[in-house]
């Protein structure tokens, strides 16, 4: 088949050309996307008078038959016809003839290709707040039993104060709900139909681009035709959106990877999502979650490679613009593989509570609870944890703990120790202590959970509230 541009050309294109020109190899994901704009916008072309009714059935008939066909795998693209918005156009040319040809009235590939990406856009943010948000159930759902698990709480990868597990799961929570909200963000500003705005510069047939943009279930018109063709902003905003979560993401990992060395043991990984050694059978190691901490570093690349190429260039459409894709895609597939993986790890593994107690103890993580002891019975801060020093570097020395210091030994370094100090250094008075709103205290972090339940499921209501173009193309083509 002819190229459907090549009115002017006196001879074909080279092979190179074809090669290095053409993105059907990797936006045939499009096709359902490209599809639904068509078949509105031919029934808005019949609609307004600009193409006969029965042209504009047939024409719907024919994409309703394209998309099965490449949905089945029965169609072949050709890299000759560059990209899918010709591969389809030319088998409705092929089957239609003249009738065929009438689809493209009033429209250019730049805004077919703005709204197949803001279509595309819109299912794959949709589909990632959904696993976001079966993540962030998960991490609530193990931080409801482990409202009374101790553990170290960090700083320099230093045992500093203990905390309890619930309340440090509690903390990546907080960080996905702001991904979670930052993606809801991002649909409502890309909620804009970009078709009608031509080339760049709209076209003078009688369009009703409301029309258009109703069927498509947008909130509203993009302003200015010349933006819309050439504006990307959308796409980056999710990529920035998901490089910070990759970031969250990696951070859980890295604790994951940590916690789970032998020297930690505080986390017990389900062999389904673990790996081996090829040469020492002593290991199991947290492959996935070093994956999740890998990927991130490609995400964010991706972002920043998207910023460059859109940065410097002049309006409107330029084929750079096709260069969006490949990242984006894979951008988006890693993400929606990263959150499933690190939700499967995370429930599936199981904490070793004993093991994190212990290392609580081991890290004199109640030298400050002890400090505030003496300073309630009258001594300045100062000397108080001048005074704890001491006793953390004799028990240190001895080999033992702070509770398993005798209160002779507790009365060496000051008279004011009296037993009621292994009262206060109790790591579950410790952390009930501490009942601010945000603290460990274990009816504060259940609070929290509970909180954090009802907030999902306001996100689950919302999330199916936004409209899914791949459920409206379902509708329209069954
Ligand atoms: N494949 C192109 C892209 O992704 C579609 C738009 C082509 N427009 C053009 N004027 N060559 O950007």
């Amino acid at each position: 088949m002819e190229k459907l541009w090549n009115g002017r050309f006196a001879k074909d294109t080279s092979k190179e050309t074809d090669l290095f020109n053409a993105s059907i190899g990797f936006e045939q994901r499009l096709y359902p996307y490209d599809i639904l704009g068509s078949y509105y916008h031919v029934q808005m072309l019949a609609n307004q008078n600009i193409i006969d009714d029965s042209d504009a059935a047939a024409i719907q008939d024919g994409l309703k038959k394209v998309y099965h066909l490449i949905k089945s795998d029965s169609y072949t693209f050709k890299l000759s016809l560059e990209d899918i918005h010709m591969n389809i156009e030319a088998y409705l040319i092929d089957t239609l003839g003249e009738t065929g040809k009438r689809l493209h009235t009033g429209r250019s590939r730049n805004d077919q290709v703005a709204l197949d990406m803001r279509l595309y856009a819109k299912d794959v943010v949709i589909d990632q707040i959904k696993k976001l948000t079966a993540l962030i159930e998960t991490l609530n759902a193990i931080a409801k039993v482990h409202t009374k698990t101790i553990m170290p709480g960090f700083t320099h990868l230093q045992q500093a104060q203990p905390i309890t597990l619930a309340h440090h799961l509690l903390a990546y929570v907080e960080k996905f709900k702001r991904d979670t909200s930052r993606l809801f963000d991002i649909y409502a500003r890309l909620d804009e139909m970009p078709l009608g705005s031509g080339a760049l510069a709209s076209t003078s047939y009688p369009i009703n681009r409301d029309f258009v943009k109703d069927a498509l279930v947008f909130d509203r018109l993009t302003a200015n035709s010349i933006d819309a063709v050439s504006d990307r902003d959308y796409l980056v905003e999710i990529m920035a959106a998901y490089a910070l979560m990759a970031v969250h993401m990696s951070s859980l990992a890295e604790e994951i990877i940590i916690w789970n060395s032998q020297l930690f043991n505080f986390i017990e990984l389900d062999d389904a999502y673990s790996t081996g050694s090829s040469i020492m059978p002593q290991k199991k190691n947290p492959d996935i979650a070093e994956l999740v901490r890998g990927k991130s570093g490609r995400i964010i690349g991706h972002l920043s490679g998207m910023l460059v190429t859109l940065k410097g260039l002049p309006l409107a459409y330029n084929k750079d613009l096709q260069e969006d894709k490949e990242s984006f895609f894979d951008t988006t597939d890693q993400i929606g593989n990263m959150l499933s993986m690190l939700e499967r790890l995370l429930a599936t593994a199981s904490f070793n509570v004993e093991t994190m107690y212990q290392a609580t103890l081991k890290g004199f993580t109640e030298a400050t609870d002890l400090a505030d002891y003496l300073v309630k019975k009258g001594l300045p801060f100062r000397d108080c944890h001048h005074i704890i020093g001491a006793i953390v570097k004799e028990a240190s020395d001895r080999g033992t703990t702070l509770s398993e210091m005798t209160l002779d030994a507790y009365k060496t370094h000051s008279s004011l120790f009296e037993a009621d100090l292994y009262d206060v250094i109790d790591l579950l008075a410790i952390v009930s202590s501490r009942r601010h709103t945000g603290g460990p205290a274990p009816e504060v972090t259940a609070a929290q959970v509970g909180t954090n339940e009802t907030w999902l499921s306001a996100q689950k209501t919302a999330a199916a509230s936004l409209s899914s173009p791949l459920a409206l193309l379902e509708a329209a083509l069954k």
